[in-house]
């Protein structure tokens, strides 16, 4: 298709034809900025192209393609809006209070490091929640040189998001699910709200493609929320076996609220709180 046909909306249409030339404009995004198209449900990338195409009055995917190669400020753009990176700090805190109930007391049980991961973390915010939250409960519990041991990973494929997680400054918007009480503890007064240093220690971030990077290893607990729901079903399988294997015996699983085991991987953990999608590799 070069012009949409008179009377149809070409919104509609983007979402729904042009298979060749959308196959296209993925391998070329592909190609240029690393990004792998493939792996993500057709009809998000479709939506999310299609936004971005709107908002610069292109018409066609070909069109858009050209125009990527001109304007390298609308690449990133686009690559922003692909990889959805919204997030807060104790983003759905029912789940962050069953993470303190039922995960953290069996964290430090052990001798050795406690490695936890945020698989897509985004800015950071899911990792440094964690932080903040085992800081916490260190305190309340005597347990504060435990800390010494723990080690926290944020991996994401969106270079923009890790380097402002690495900056730690956030705009009010990433706090509107903070308590209060938290938020004067940790973070100094703002716009833009910087962490304290003491929450970022023991916290790293790196690049990493989740689908295709190198896995981690030897986990305690890792989180992956609010990301494996734009994969497709065959990846999302794949993703739930290395989750497993990348976990230390007895270590814990947490996904999003919308999302859910699927396939064999169902047979990999036992459930721990099926509300707040919190599962273990059994030991
Ligand atoms: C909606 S955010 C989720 C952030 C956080 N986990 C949360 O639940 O608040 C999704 C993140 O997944 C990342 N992501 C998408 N595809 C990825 C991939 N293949 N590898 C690594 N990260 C990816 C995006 O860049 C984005 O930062």
């Amino acid at each position: 298709m070069s012009v949409p046909p008179a009377g149809i909306p070409p919104f509609q249409l983007l979402l729904e034809g042009d298979d060749e030339e959308l196959e296209l404009l993925k391998r070329k995004i592909e190609r240029d900025r690393g990004f792998n198209c493939q792996f993500y449900k057709d009809k998000c990338l479709r939506r999310r192209i299609a936004v971005r195409m709107r908002a610069r009055g292109e018409r066609t995917f070909a069109d858009y393609g050209s125009l990527l190669d001109r304007d390298p400020g609308e690449y990133d753009l686009l690559l922003d809006t692909l990889t959805i990176n919204v997030t807060k700090f104790f983003r759905n805190m029912e789940t962050w209070n069953a993470v303190e109930q039922q995960v953290a007391p069996h964290l430090f049980a052990g001798p050795g490091p406690v490695r936890v991961w945020s698989a897509g973390s985004a800015s950071g915010e899911e990792a440094y929640t964690v932080s903040i939250l085992l800081r916490e409960w260190a305190q309340r519990n005597g347990r504060t040189a435990d800390l010494a041991r723990l080690r926290i990973t944020g991996t994401d494929i969106d270079r923009r998001s890790l380097e402002a997680a690495e900056r730690g400054a956030y705009p009010e918007l990433s706090l509107t699910e903070t308590p209060e009480a938290v938020r004067r503890r940790w973070f100094s007064p703002g716009p833009p709200f910087q962490l304290d240093a003491a929450a970022k220690q023991g916290v790293r971030f790196v690049h990493r493609d989740l689908i295709s990077g190198p896995p981690e290893a030897e986990q305690s607990l890792i989180f992956c929320r609010n990301v494996v729901i734009y994969f497709d079903r065959e990846i999302q399988e794949r993703l739930f076996k290395r989750f497993h294997d990348a976990l230390v015996p007895g270590g814990f699983l947490v996904m999003g609220k919308v999302e859910t085991l699927i396939g064999e991987a169902r047979t990999l953990f036992r459930s721990v709180n099926n509300r707040e999608r919190i599962f273990q590799r059994p030991a």
